[in-house]
């Protein structure tokens, strides 16, 4: 569904991505760890043309390399980054309708209505206080906010840089819940995350990356019973 062929960023003259290729098939959950400054963040904006760089990007088949950000994100792959993209002043209601205008001009309310249904089943305390401006939700809400975000315009494909960061171990594990959630619903997912056991737990397979490279690839069951990998890459 997504492939990344031989990405590099450079920054000024230090490289920050070097030669970077994964793969994630249809339905998969895959995550990318690595300690902090190993290039996680650099790599998903390169994908999402945020930052300037080397190499191709396919999804679907599709040739996104040098499409605009908004125009990948139409096609269905959304991307929630580390730094949240909530509007303070407005209610937790108005967030939701903000990121799905979209799907409220193409397909109208109804469709809104539905899935903004299907979005509060999983986010109880969201719903709770949908009223609310988002200034005032917790650090969590709001991460969690930015997630539903993501989940009110249905994509096919969610992508989510260290979604767990800050949050105490009870939402941790709620942002987890919603990757075995979206799996469920047939939605891909790649999660890059620094919290190694849980995300292993919940992805079908991972990359590992250390300064700017793949070192390691394969599946996260083996991974998790692997103490030489968690020892050498992941400070286990
Ligand atoms: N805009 C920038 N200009 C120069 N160097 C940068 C820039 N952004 C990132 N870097 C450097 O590139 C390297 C990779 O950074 P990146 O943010 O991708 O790491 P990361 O794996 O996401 O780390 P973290 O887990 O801390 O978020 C780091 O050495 C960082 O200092
Ligand atoms: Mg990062």
């Amino acid at each position: 569904m997504l492939r990344v062929k031989n990405l590099s960023v450079y920054y000024d003259k230090a490289i920050a991505l070097d030669n970077v290729s994964i793969d994630v098939e249809e339905g998969e959950a895959v995550c990318v760890l690595g300690a902090n400054g190993a290039g996680k963040t650099t790599l998903l904006n390169a994908i999402f043309n945020v930052i300037p760089k080397k190499g191709k990007i396919f999804f679907n088949d599709i040739d996104i390399t040098d499409l605009a950000t908004h125009k990948i994100v139409k096609m269905g792959i959304v991307y929630v980054p580390d730094k949240r993209t909530i509007f303070n002043e407005l209610s937790v209601y108005e967030n939701l309708e903000i990121s799905a205008w979209e799907i409220i001009k193409n397909k109208g309310k109804k469709h809104f209505v539905k899935n903004l249904d299907a979005v509060f089943e999983h986010f109880t305390n969201l719903e709770e206080k949908q009223s609310l401006k988002a200034g005032y939700l917790s650090g969590g809400e709001q991460q969690m906010l930015s997630i539903a975000q993501g989940l009110i315009r249905a994509p096919k494909m969610f992508v989510m840089d260290e979604p767990t960061a800050g949050l105490s171990p009870k939402l941790m594990n709620a942002v987890f819940d919603i990757v075995y959630f979206m799996k469920k619903q047939g939605i891909t997912v790649l999660i890059v995350e620094q919290n190694v056991n849980k995300t292993l737990m919940a992805t079908d397979r991972a990359y590992i990356m250390e300064v700017g490279k793949i070192k390691e690839s394969g599946n996260s069951k083996d991974f998790l019973q692997s103490d030489s990998i968690k020892k050498a890459y992941l400070g286990g």
